[in-house]
């Protein structure tokens, strides 16, 4: 069976003179299927700035009111998905452009008041990315879950990355970002990472921010069997090197 590999592209990351998009080319032409998961943080607050409506963040995550989520939607299914999958087929590749609402492929409900159309999955409907898979396109997901019957809501996108992967039960599960992997106190890199030393980094807070949902989705992907790790994006051939089971980055161990 052809490797399934899910590829998590950091916001963090788009737009820097990475080869990303070239390897996943790369990989499509050798037979194997890849799915991407995209992030897009900072161009949604780019544009909600510009639109001037205000969004806070409430334990890491934005809340998001009426006004907000429809900026989210048009950022990341919009602008950031869009522009890869033209950047995939300029390099060659065939991909399809999608988001969590499309054939209910992630399934979401609001759980916070405070943070309003922010959702939690409730369920992958891999289906869809099946057929896509098995007619050789890569499918590139923005994060939006739908809430039934037709709402749309702001995920994260590690966390959907994770769950699409554990679906999937994908051969691994790579999260390209802006640092070389998950770093320790002392700004060295965790060449491998278990349950216990995960929650020591955190109790501690040395692990933060944009890494705890990536960590959370590693050991959520990895319980299903997925081989999951974190790298930098930004560096020439990382996902390749990541894919063929380089030692790089940070690995999720039992
Ligand atoms: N212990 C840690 N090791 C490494 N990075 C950490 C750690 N704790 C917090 N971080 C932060 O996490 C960031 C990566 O997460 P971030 O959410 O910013 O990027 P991303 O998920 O790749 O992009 P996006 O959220 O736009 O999809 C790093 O740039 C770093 O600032
Ligand atoms: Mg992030």
């Amino acid at each position: 069976m052809p490797l399934t590999t899910v590829v998590k592209i950091g916001g963090s990351t788009l737009g820097s003179e990475d080869t990303t998009l070239s390897d996943l080319v790369a990989m499509q032409r050798a037979g194997e299927r890849p799915v991407v998961v995209h992030g897009g943080g900072a161009m949604i607050t780019d544009w909600l700035r510009r639109l001037e409506i205000p969004s806070q963040f409430v334990d890491g995550l934005r809340s998001t009111n009426a006004d907000a989520i429809n900026v989210v939607v048009g950022v990341l299914r919009g602008v950031v998905n869009t522009q890869l999958v033209g950047e995939i087929g300029a390099l060659g590749g065939r991909a399809v452009g999608l988001c969590g609402v499309d054939s209910g492929l992630v399934t979401a409900e609001r759980y916070d008041d405070r943070l309003g159309f922010v959702g939690r999955i409730t369920g992958v409907n891999t289906e869809l990315l099946l057929s896509l898979l098995d007619s050789g396109v890569i499918p590139v997901i923005a994060p939006i879950g739908l809430e039934a019957p037709s709402q749309p809501l702001n995920i994260n996108a590690d966390t959907v990355a994770g769950e699409v992967a554990r679906a999937l039960r994908a051969d691994s599960l790579v999260f390209l970002t802006d640092v070389e992997g998950l770093l320790d106190a002392q700004g060295a890199l965790v060449p491998e990472l278990n349950q216990a030393r995960a929650t020591a980094l955190r109790t501690s807070g040395v692990l933060g921010g944009g890494m705890i949902p990536k960590v959370e989705a590693c050991f959520r992907a990895a319980e299903a069997g997925v081989a999951a790790s974190m790298a930098d994006g930004t560096v020439p051939g990382m996902l390749r090197r990541v894919a063929s089971g380089e030692r790089v980055g940070t690995r999720i161990v039992a």
